[in-house]
C-alpha cells in the first residue's frame, strides 16, 4: 500500500485535522468516463487510497477512515458485489505486508454479517498483524452502515442488561464498531454528492464538511490540501459562541 518509508514525516500542524474520514465516491463514474466497466473504477479507487494514506501521513493526519463498502451496496448488482468481494480480500492479501511495513495500524470499522469466512480471515490477519502499529491508522469502513451500527448498539446494550441510567453519550459510544476511535475532525465526500450515505452518522455529529466534484480515483494531494486548507479556516463552534 505505502510503497515505500515516507521521505518526510512532518509533525501535525495546529490546524491539520487529526482523524479524516473520506466517502470514496464516484469509481463508476470514474469508470463509465474512461469506457471501462465500473470493476475499473474501483480498482483505480483501492490504488487511490495507498496515495492519499501516504500523503495524510506526510501532512501528520493521525488517523484516516475510508468507506469502502456500506451496507446498503449490498443491493447492487451480484456481479458489482462479487467484484468488489474480490478486490477486498485481493487487497488485503496483497497489502497487509506492506502496510505492516510503513508502521500503518489497520481497523475494520463495520460488521461481518454476510462476510465470506475466507474474506473475515484476510480482515482480521490485517488487524491482528498491524495492532501495535502507530504511525497512523487506518480504519477500513467495510460493510458499515451508521443505522446498522446502532442498532447492533442497542441489542447489545440491553443484552448487557445496562440500565437507563447508566446510558449516556460516553456508553453509546463505547458499544459502537468505532468504540475507543476519536471522532472524525473532517469528513471529505468525493464525486459531488451532499450527503452522508449512512457514514459515521453519530460520530460525525459534530465534524467540518467537505465535499468535492473530484472522482475519488482522481482525488490527489492537491485535493487533499485543499480540503485541509478549508478545515483549517473553519470555526469549529460545538454549539457554543
Ligand atoms: C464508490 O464508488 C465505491 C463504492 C460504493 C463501493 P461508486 O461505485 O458508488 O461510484 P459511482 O457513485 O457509481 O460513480
Ligand atoms: C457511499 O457511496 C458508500 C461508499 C462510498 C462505500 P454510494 O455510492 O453507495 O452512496 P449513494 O448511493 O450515492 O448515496
Ligand atoms: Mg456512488
Amino acid at each position: 500500500m505505502v510503497a515505500e518509508s515516507p521521505s518526510r514525516v512532518e509533525p501535525a500542524q495546529p490546524n491539520v485535522p487529526k482523524h479524516i474520514a473520506i466517502i470514496m465516491d464516484g469509481n463508476g463514474r470514474w469508470a463509465q468516463r474512461k469506457h471501462l466497466p465500473r470493476t475499473a473504477g474501483h480498482h483505480a479507487g483501492e490504488r487511490n487510497i495507498h496515495r492519499i494514506l501516504r500523503a495524510c501521513v506526510d501532512r501528520g493526519v493521525e488517523m484516516l477512515t475510508v468507506y469502502a463498502f456500506s451496507t446498503e451496496n449490498w443491493g447492487r448488482p451480484q456481479p458489482e458485489v462479487n467484484a468488489l468481494m474480490a478486490l477486498f480480500e485481493d487487497a488485503s492479501e496483497r497489502e497487509t505486508r506492506n502496510l505492516h511495513k510503513n508502521g500503518v495500524k489497520v481497523c475494520h470499522v463495520g460488521t461481518m454479517y454476510g462476510v465470506s469466512p475466507q474474506l473475515q480471515r484476510s480482515i482480521q490477519k490485517a488487524v491482528e498483524t498491524t495492532r501495535h502499529n502507530t504511525r497512523i491508522t487506518l480504519n477500513v469502513a467495510f460493510n458499515y452502515g451508521g443505522r446498522a451500527e446502532i442498532v447492533d448498539a442497542i441489542k447489545r446494550i440491553v443484552a448487557d442488561g445496562v440500565t437507563p441510567d447508566e446510558i449516556d453519550e460516553s456508553l453509546i459510544s463505547r458499544y459502537l464498531y468505532t468504540a475507543t476511535l476519536p471522532d472524525p475532525d473532517l469528513v471529505i465526500r468525493t464525486a459531488g454528492e451532499m450527503r452522508l450515505s449512512n457514514f459515521l452518522i453519530w460520530q460525525a455529529a459534530y465534524s467540518e464538511y467537505y465535499s468535492t466534484p473530484t472522482l475519488w480515483p482522481d482525488f490527489s494531494k492537491d485535493d487533499l490540501d485543499a480540503a485541509i486548507e478549508s478545515y483549517a479556516a473553519r470555526h469549529r463552534k460545538f454549539g457554543k459562541l
